[in-house]
């Protein structure tokens, strides 16, 4: 099988090329990503010199790049967007051109070559839930609540309009909060780690009670995996971690892991419209596909520090530069 992985430099794609080329050692991985301040070749540094995988620096909303690759590949595997709220609260219009011009513009490529498309959502789209709501599930009605969300939503909308409008070969995976090794230092689990490592304090966002649900990466890939080989087409299947923590206890977890004390916790300012909690039933993707997490939070969380600790000078480099402006805007430092 011959895959195009978009945004194969960033943080899960990158995983997933990996992940891939173990598994499947005869496919051929192509990867497009154009390289944004999230993606980083040297994620992929390790598989440079396979030689079933190329990369192609370029542009997902670019057509006649797109096109191009879109013709000599099986399937599509859509991870290509930009994936930070925070900064989708600061540029929307950012958000609209990659997450849904550059979605619209690899649908119309796959229709045009009838390939297989396979599209990388987020459980965000599905709103915000209270601490006694059931958690989400395929069928829980869409609420964003963020830029981010909402452009990702706009994208899950025209894969499944493909579907229907023209049998596009399509599958929509929604998924919650992602950890592990290649996240950049700007999400709140690799850049509490990194800080910490680096003597500073962690900036919790209000009171810190906000809940989410963590899946390790690998999990994550596995669970495309599965939907790639044994997925139904026209079929959106929900993946989690079954690992609900608040934020503030994920930062008391890292604090211990690192062995600081909780004098590191910077409380700072709410971000707008935060939601309060997330958490997916992935019963069909357990029933349907017969997958299910295998890495524990803690046991995931100890992998990850560790992988920090190894990789310092990968960190700072992630660091430098426009990172150092982002945050001085935001937060102030
Ligand atoms: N990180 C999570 O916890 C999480 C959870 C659920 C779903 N997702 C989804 O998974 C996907 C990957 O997320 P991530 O955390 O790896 O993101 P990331 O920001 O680490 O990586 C995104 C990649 O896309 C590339 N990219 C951005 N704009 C592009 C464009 N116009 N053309 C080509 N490449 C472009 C970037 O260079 C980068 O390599 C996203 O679609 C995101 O919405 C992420």
């Amino acid at each position: 099988m011959k895959l195009l992985v978009t945004g194969g430099a960033g943080f899960i794609g990158s995983n997933f090329v990996r992940y891939w080329l173990k598994n499947y050692p005869m496919d051929v991985v192509v990867t497009v990503d154009a390289l944004t301040y999230a993606g980083n070749l040297e994620n992929l540094s390790d598989v440079s010199d396979n030689p079933q995988y190329k990369f192609v620096r370029g542009d997902i909303c670019d057509r006649e790049l797109i096109f191009s690759l879109v013709k000599d590949v099986d399937v599509v595997v859509h991870f290509a967007a930009e994936s930070h709220v925070d900064r989708s609260i600061l540029d929307p219009g950012a958000f609209v051109r990659t997450n849904v011009m550059g979605t619209q513009m690899l649908l119309d490529a796959v229709k045009e070559y009838g390939k297989r498309f396979h599209h990388i959502s987020t459980d965000e789209v599905f709103g915000a839930l209270s601490p006694t709501d059931p958690s989400f599930t395929e069928t829980t009605k869409y609420d964003p609540r963020s830029p981010y969300s909402a452009s990702k939503a706009a994208s899950d909308h025209l894969v499944r309009a493909y579907f229907h409008t023209y049998r596009t070969a399509v599958t929509i995976s929604n998924c919650s909060n992602n950890y592990g090794p290649y996240h950049f230092p700007e999400k709140i689990i690799p850049l509490f780690i990194t800080n910490l490592l680096e003597g500073k304090k962690v900036p919790v966002y209000g009171d810190g009670q906000q809940v989410r649900d963590w899946i390790h990466v690998e999990d994550h890939c596995r669970g495309i995996d599965f939907i790639l080989h044994k997925g139904r087409i026209g079929e959106t299947y929900c993946l989690g971690g079954d690992n609900e923590i608040t934020n503030l206890d994920l930062t008391k977890k890292l604090i211990s892991l690192l062995g600081k004390d909780e004098s590191f916790i910077e409380y700072v300012a709410d971000r707008p419209g935060h939601d309060r909690r997330y958490a997916i039933d992935f019963t069909k993707a357990r029933q349907d596909l017969e997958w299910e997490p295998l890495i524990t939070l803690d046991e995931g969380l100890e992998k990850t520090v560790q992988w920090y600790i190894e990789h310092q000078e990968w960190v700072n480099r992630c660091k430098s530069g426009e990172y150092k402006e982002f945050y001085a805007q935001q937060y102030g430092r």
